[in-house]
């Protein structure tokens, strides 16, 4: 059953906001010049769990190699995942090259300009729609990324609990009545702005907000409890071991990871069992003849529902002899493929920072 916005929500923030993002809003993001749906469309994708600092250098670097959405439906799956290596989240890369092969079958390679249409295609939801007809071709659409939520939740003074339908049904009907008539487009982008700049989730600078006045969470001074915490759910520890091996040049091997599960389809350190005799393992996959060296700091990384430690073993490689695994390869250190963020960082670990 639809939850209705509360009765004392305001209704029209449009224009105190398109004013303050006229002066203070993000104009030039790389997606902004020229405004291409295929364009919008990517930046979407990887903002969705990614700040748009981390974001800039990756779009860039994907326009350049992939300018639309027939080189990117053309394109292998190995090159758009070693792109997409480092920034996380490897499902919306490998929907992104699924939707691109999708829109260019079916759609001739013109993008919908509905929502409803975009929403068909791997990896694109009601936000990530919104954001995309809105942006590309000023179609209103509203949008409820993480920084729109936070925003209205507090305009609205919703103060239920995230994931619960009594916080996330109303928000929608929220968005859609805050949602401006007119420039839509930067409407989309100022919303957005305003969550990562101003209405942010610790230190929210209300006296500087266009909104202020409007903002019920403000009038009853309860900014800080909205959103309201969840509940921490304990995430359950999982360990792998993986090996940084080495040859007498300093090249490393390293292993194309299988098509599903973490870094699906990314090139990673080989993974061994954690109990498993180093030696005889790189005999048996690689047919290579090592000497274990020390373990080195394991690394702490937080997945959506899982946090892993990975335990790194260095090794040196005796013999070059032939790899035995057809996923392997040996790479120079100055020509890795891009892997994922923690074993770039392992890869990246000196010597001398070993855990002796
Ligand atoms: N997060 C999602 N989309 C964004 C955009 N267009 N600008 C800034 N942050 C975003």
């Amino acid at each position: 059953m639809p939850i209705d916005p509360p009765a004392d929500a305001p209704t029209a923030i449009a224009d105190p906001l398109l004013s303050w993002f006229d002066v203070h809003g993000r104009h030039d993001l790389p997606w902004q010049h020229p405004r291409t749906p295929y364009r919008v469309w990517v930046a979407e994708i990887m903002l969705q769990q990614t700040q748009v600092t981390t974001v800039i250098d990756y779009f860039n670097a994907f326009m350049a190699r992939f300018p639309d959405v027939y080189a990117l439906a053309e394109a292998a799956s190995d090159e758009v995942m070693g792109y997409w290596a480092g920034l996380g989240y490897y499902a919306r890369a490998r929907n992104l090259h699924a939707a691109a092969r999708e829109l260019v079958a079916t759609h001739d390679g013109v993008f919908p300009r509905d929502v409803e249409t975009l929403m068909t295609l791997p990896g694109i939801g009601r936000s990530t729609a919104g954001a995309v007809v809105a942006q590309a071709f000023g179609v209103w659409a509203p949008i409820l990324d993480g920084n729109a939520k936070r925003v209205i939740a507090r305009l609205a003074a919703v103060t239920a609990t995230p994931g619960t339908a009594a916080y996330e049904q109303p928000l929608w009907a929220l968005a859609a009545r805050y949602t401006s008539t007119h420039r839509v487009t930067d409407y989309t982008q100022a919303i957005m702005d305003l969550g990562a700049t101003l209405c942010t989730r610790r230190a929210p600078a209300c006296s500087a907000c266009p909104l202020e006045d409007r903002c019920q969470a403000r009038r009853k001074r309860i900014t800080a409890d909205i959103p309201a915490r969840r509940k921490k759910k304990a995430r359950p520890q999982r360990a792998v071991t993986v090996l940084v091996i080495e040859d007498e040049v300093g090249h490393l091997l390293l292993e194309k990871r299988p098509p599903s599960g973490i870094w699906g389809g990314l090139w990673s350190l080989p993974e061994i069992a954690a109990d498993a005799d180093i030696e005889a393992a790189c005999r048996e996959r690689f047919g290579l003849d090592v000497v274990p060296d020390v373990p080195m700091t394991p690394i702490e990384h937080g997945f959506t529902h899982f946090l892993l430690t990975i335990h790194a073993w260095r090794v040196r490689s005796l013999a070059a002899t032939r790899i035995m695994d057809g996923h392997a390869e040996w790479f120079a250190r100055d020509a890795l493929p891009g892997v994922p963020a923690p074993i770039a960082r392992l890869v990246d670990t000196p010597q001398h920072d070993l855990n002796l």
